[in-house]
This record gives C-alpha cells, structure tokens and sequence, in this order.
C-alpha cells in the first residue's frame, strides 16, 4: 500500500483528549498572550502619538528612525532666528542638520555662525544668550532623536528571534500534525517565521529609511494572521470537525 497517504487521516481529532487538553490549553494561552502583546504595543508605541495626530506609520518610524529633523537648531531657524542669515544660508545649515549636524561637516557652517549669529550669541555680546560660535556649543542645539539604538535592536533582535521561534515551533508544531492539505499546512507553519524576519530585519532597514516601517507593519500583521489561523484551525479540528468518529 505505497499510495497510502499516512498523513489524511483524522489528523488533530484523532488524539487522545489529554493530548487534545495540552495541545488546547497551550494554543489558547499563546493567543491570550499574543492578544496582550498586540495591546502592549497599542498602549507603548501608538496611544503616545495619537494626540499628534500621528497614525502607526509614524509611530513605528519614530522609533526606529526617530525624529531626525527636530533639532532644537532646526526648530530657533524657522523661528525667529531665521530672519539673522539668508535663505541660502539657512538652507546650508539644514543640509549640515540633516547631514547629521558632524564635527566634520561643520568647518562648512562656521561662518555662518560667527558672522551672524555671534554678534548675540557669544560671551563678548554681553547678552546672557547660549554662545553659538563653536561646535560644541552649537551641538548642543542639534542633539536629535536618531531613533532605537543599535545596542537596543541588538537586544529586542535576539529576545524576539529566539522567543519567537519557540512559539512558532510549539504552535506550528501542533498544526503541522492537523488533517488540512499538506501544501496549506507547509505555507502556514513556514508564514510565521518568513514574517519575523520581514519584521525584525525591517526595524533594522527603518533605521536608515523611514519608508520600511510598511514592511514592518506588514510583516507583523502576517505574523498574527498566520498564528491565528495556525491556533483556529488546530483548535476547531480537535473539537469541532471532529474526523475520527470511531473513538
Ligand atoms: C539680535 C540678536 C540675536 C541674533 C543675531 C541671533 N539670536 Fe538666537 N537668540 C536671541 C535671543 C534674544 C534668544 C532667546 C529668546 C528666543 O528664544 O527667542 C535666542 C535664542 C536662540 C536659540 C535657543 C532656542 C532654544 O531652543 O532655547 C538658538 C538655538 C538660537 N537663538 C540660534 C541662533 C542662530 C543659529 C543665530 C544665527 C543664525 C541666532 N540665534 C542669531 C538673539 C539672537
């Protein structure tokens, strides 16, 4: 009997209802806890920004990417202070901010500075003014929000890759045993852990470009899906669709 398919049969129901209670009880906590998870980050990543107005696109940039065109600097030249140099010169020093505001690139600013800015904003203008004639005093206006810290994705990279694993091995696991069509069962348990990698590996890219934030967002919405189908369809073949009549 070579053609027999020794996989068709009554799959997930066919278990004995200890196993079945295991299996059950560990896919329901599962996903309680991933109901928690994706309330947490409504609550920590999204609830903050609303009052901005900002969706979770720019939740999501804002942390991996940050706020890198709010500088202190930025914020005083569209001000009022913007009115002490030409447009031009404004725009040399936004491209210096937007550069990254280096102590390298500032030799290209410093006139600027000291031939506009310092008539107040140094210790000879008697005007208890921040000097704004060298880099270090100047730096101290063009600290800006760079995002998560390459450390910090470090860290939540390896917590998550590792956790996550174990969770799509548990659950994927129990699924993979399921009586649905092999091709299904082989797109479902490998859709979880083709997601985290779309979704870790895009918090790394929206460091350096806001626009993988979609990416991000896709690859976590693929993940919960293909978890809950994973979770529903194990669960309603333990219990619902029962295949197994006979025990
Ligand atoms: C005519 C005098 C004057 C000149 C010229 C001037 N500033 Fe100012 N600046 C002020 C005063 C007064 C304040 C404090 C009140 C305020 O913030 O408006 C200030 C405040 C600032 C601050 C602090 C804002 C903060 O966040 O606390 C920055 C940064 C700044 N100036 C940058 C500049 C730059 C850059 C230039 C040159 C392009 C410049 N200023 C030229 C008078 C001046």
């Amino acid at each position: 009997m070579n053609d027999a398919k020794p996989e068709s049969r009554a799959g997930l129901s066919s278990f004995s209802s200890p196993v079945k209670v295991l299996f059950t009880c560990l896919l329901l906590t599962i996903g309680v806890a991933y109901l928690f998870a994706i309330l947490y980050l409504y609550l920590i990543e999204i609830e903050p920004h609303r009052s901005k107005g900002d969706g979770f696109v720019e939740a999501v940039i804002l942390k991996y990417y940050g706020a890198r065109g709010e500088t202190r600097l930025g914020a005083a030249l569209n001000g009022s202070m913007g009115d002490n140099i030409t447009p031009a010169q404004k725009q040399e020093i936004f491209k210096w901010i937007e550069g990254g505001a280096s102590e390298k690139d500032f030799p290209k600013v410093i006139d600027i500075f000291k031939d506009n800015c310092a008539v107040c904003h140094s210790p000879e203008s008697g005007m208890p003014l921040p000097p704004l004639t060298g880099f270090e005093e100047i730096s101290v206006y063009t600290g800006m929000d760079m995002g998560q810290s390459v450390k910090a994705l470090v860290r939540v990279s390896h917590v998550h890759l590792f956790g996550m694993s174990f969770i799509f091995f548990l659950t994927g696991g129990i699924f993979s045993l399921s009586a649905i069509d092999a091709r299904w069962r082989i797109i479902l348990i490998a859709t979880p852990f083709i997601a985290i990698w779309v979704d870790i590996g895009s918090w790394w890219f929206t460091k350096l470009r806001p626009v993988f934030a979609y990416t991000v967002i896709f690859g976590g919405v693929l993940m919960g899906l293909a978890l809950l189908a994973q979770i529903l369809i194990s669960l309603g073949e333990m219990w619902l669709w029962n295949r197994s009549d006979q025990d």
